[in-house]
């Protein structure tokens, strides 16, 4: 399996330089189990850029773009937004940033959304952060949010609730069994979840100074006959 470690081409295709690497982190979990609160507090701690594909889609639909009122109905009904539509913003908000460290909040919701980012920009995440949290209790916050959202209401949640799960848990289900989902239980105070999400965080940080010698390089890598230099933790994004 091919990992950002290990691939070179891990640039977001357009105008990085051609060996920069990314760390992506893909943030899911159901409507309202907290994933922008707790985006904003990673945001703080660990430096990540975060790019929320709902609120991506939303700025789009209020550009006047000529995808506008196909966005509007389909974030009305709770139904995912073509691909197409999504990667390219999400790309665009990439090579803004400027930076090379992404939480990508809300995506991929289906296996669509999964598929074409992967085969358009060549990106496996590093590891993929879920939301855990019952249906009850996100109910209860997204009716609560006052964000006025158009969506933020008992007709729509119900239908987001029903892709969530029919759409969204199987790519959650796909990225388990390849041992990348960092599971958290959401249904706790703010407070709570983000000491479980630090844990996450750190733990990845801490292992990242660990095998890298003064000036930032791994000191894991082995040489291989072929003479290829791979390092063998899989998450290793630190260059030879
Ligand atoms: P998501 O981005 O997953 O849809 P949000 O972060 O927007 O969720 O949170 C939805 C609502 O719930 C917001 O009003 C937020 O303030 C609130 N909220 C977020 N996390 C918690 C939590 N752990 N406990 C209680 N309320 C929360
Ligand atoms: O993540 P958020 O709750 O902000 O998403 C709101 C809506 O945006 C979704 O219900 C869906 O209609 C749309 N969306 C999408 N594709 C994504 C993320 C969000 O179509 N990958
Ligand atoms: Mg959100």
């Amino acid at each position: 399996m091919e990992t950002i470690a290990d691939a070179p081409n891990k640039e977001v295709k357009g105008s990085s330089p051609p060996d920069k690497k990314l760390t992506v982190v893909f943030v899911l979990g159901g409507p309202g189990s907290g994933k922008g609160t707790q985006c904003a507090n990673i945001v703080q701690h660990f430096g990540y850029t975060h790019l929320s594909a709902g609120d991506l889609l939303r700025a789009e639909q209020n550009s006047g773009s000529e995808n506008g009122a196909m966005i509007k109905n389909m974030i009305k009904d709770g139904q995912i937004v073509p691909s197409e539509v999504t990667i390219k913003l999400l790309q665009r908000a990439m090579e803004e940033s400027g930076n090379d460290k992404f939480l990508i909040d809300g995506f991929p919701r289906n296996e669509e959304n999964r598929a074409a980012f992967e085969s358009v920009t060549g990106i496996e995440p590093d590891f993929v952060l879920f939301f855990d949290c019952p249906e009850e209790e996100m109910e209860k916050r997204v009716l609560n949010r006052n964000q006025g959202r158009d969506d933020d209401n008992i007709v729509s949640i119900r239908k987001r609730f029903k892709v969530y799960i029919n759409s969204s848990l199987p790519v959650i289900e796909y990225y388990n069994s390849k041992g990348k989902v960092r599971k958290i239980d959401a249904s706790k105070p703010v407070e709570e979840v983000f000491e479980a999400v630090k844990e996450v965080f750190t733990s990845l940080d801490e292992k990242v100074r660990q095998h890298r010698d003064i000036f930032g390089r791994c000191i894991r890598r082995k040489k291989f006959r072929n003479g290829a230099t791979k390092c063998s933790w899989m998450r290793c994004i630190l260059p030879s």
